[in-house]
């Protein structure tokens, strides 16, 4: 295992490249399952979670190889309906092979994915939708046995308590391109992941109106074609980076920014002192002199997104004065408020709400990654911190930051990595 060492308090400078969208990639290689032809897709974060669901994708049948940033995937025998505990219990996003599995197989076998630090996380939606397309679902031994004759599509709504649910509108989406007739989903995810899958599955001969609204309209097809598709850039690593650089008071540049996907983050900034700006395709941070604190609350797309609601935590526990942060999609999601008190952070939690008080300094410490976004605030507190923080767990960074040390490395942090 390693950890990250950061050598706090300098600025950032330079330019940083954005890397293919995690949360993009991995129902796209789950929709591949969808046709019996070769996909190429480019733009594949090298990640741990990426890795992971080409570990699934083998597992089911799937060939794949990587060369770069392009993974060429095809199948030579049949497909394989089990997908192992061992696989989907290490990472969520593997729960959305059910969908794609249903619609090709008439049967599939995928263990849940269970809970995890930022909360319960149930699959209760992923199922009514799956039922609502005809399907019978056992839960048995931990797994979710989902069978059908064949999926017939169907009129349904698939928000929940927390909003509408990314990877179930991804599952449903995925289940009913293939089902007979015509499914409309209500309180689709909006998440510009949730569009990329549309337009990687339109690629494939789906018939999908609605694209990236709440409403989406779906006529099965009888079969799916091979593609080539690249896909869109991670909002959330370049929204990382744009806090990194507003914590530590920086101007940087960032090349595939998706300053348009941004919006609730950048408007927040410009409160906050902070000008993000978009020139001739790249985004630009500039940090103004004086900054002020922002309430802040998740949403579900195009609100503030919830996978940057702990790194923005990290700029505001700089930030005079006192913020207030609610997370309405994880209300859970509060894991790195301890972390960072360690650092010399003031934040208390109130109920759903954390409270920031904002101070003047942070000081390195040894500080315990426990999942991805609450490590990339760990991150970013270091690098404004005044001295060395060693950041434990790394394995937490690698499964969304694609390079996160060289990148940082060449926006001129001090930071590398070291054995546990
Ligand atoms: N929910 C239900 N029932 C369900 C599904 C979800 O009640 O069947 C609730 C969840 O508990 C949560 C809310 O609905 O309160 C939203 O969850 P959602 O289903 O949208 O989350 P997800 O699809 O499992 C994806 C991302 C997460 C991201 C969320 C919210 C992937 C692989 N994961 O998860 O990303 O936080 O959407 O935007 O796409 C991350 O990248 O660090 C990460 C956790």
């Amino acid at each position: 295992m390693e950890k990250l060492v950061i050598e706090g308090g300098k600025l950032l400078h330079g330019e940083v490249k954005i890397s293919g969208s995690k949360n993009a990639a991995l129902p796209i290689l789950a929709a591949t399952l969808l046709t019996d032809e070769t996909c190429v897709i480019r733009n594949i974060p090298r990640l741990r979670d990426t890795m992971t669901m080409v570990k699934l994708l083998r597992s089911l049948g799937k060939t794949a190889e990587l060369t770069g940033d392009c993974i060429t995937i095809s199948q030579k025998g049949h497909l394989n309906h089990v997908a192992e505990y061992k696989l989907v219990s290490t990472m969520r996003g593997s729960f959305c092979v059910l969908g794609p599995l249903l619609a090709k197989l008439n049967k599939a076998k995928v263990s849940l994915p269970g809970g995890c630090v930022i909360g319960v996380r149930p699959v209760d939606l992923h199922l009514k939708g799956i039922k609502a397309l005809g399907a019978k679902i056992e839960i048995e031994g931990g797994y979710v046995i989902a069978t059908t004759r064949k999926l017939k599509g169907a009129h349904m709504y698939l928000g929940g308590a927390f909003g509408s649910s990314v990877l179930a509108t991804a599952n449903v989406m995925m289940a009913a391109v293939l089902a007979d007739g015509e499914t409309i989903i209500e309180s689709a995810a909006c998440e510009p992941e949730i569009e990329d899958l549309t337009n990687f599955l339109m690629a494939m001969g789906a018939k999908i109106e609605g694209k990236g609204s709440p409403r989406l309209v779906i006529n099965g097809v009888r079969k799916l074609k091979g593609v080539q598709y690249k896909i869109i850039h991670d909002r959330i690593e370049a929204g990382t980076y744009i806090l990194a650089a507003a914590a530590t008071r920086s101007s940087i540049i960032i090349k595939n920014g998706c300053f348009e996907q941004l919006m609730a983050l950048t408007d927040v900034l410009n409160q906050a002192g902070v000008k993000v700006i978009e020139e001739n395709g790249y985004v630009k941070v500039k940090p103004g002199r004086r900054f002020s604190p922002v309430n802040v609350s998740t949403y579900p797309y195009p609100g503030f997104p919830t996978d940057l609601q702990a790194q923005y935590m990290a700029l505001m526990a700089l930030t005079p004065g006192v913020s207030v942060i609610t997370d309405k999609v994880y209300p859970d999601r509060f894991i790195h408020t301890a972390e960072l008190n360690r650092m010399g952070a003031n934040i208390r939690r109130e109920g759903i709400n954390a409270i920031v008080q904002g101070v003047k300094k942070l000081y390195g410490a040894p500080v315990m990654a426990s999942d991805l976004r609450a490590s990339a605030a760990l991150v970013i507190a270091g690098l404004a911190a005044k001295g060395r923080t060693e950041v434990h767990r790394m394995y937490h960074l690698e499964r969304g930051y694609e390079d996160l040390d060289q990148k940082l490395l060449g926006l001129g942090a001090k930071v590398w990595r070291e054995k546990e």
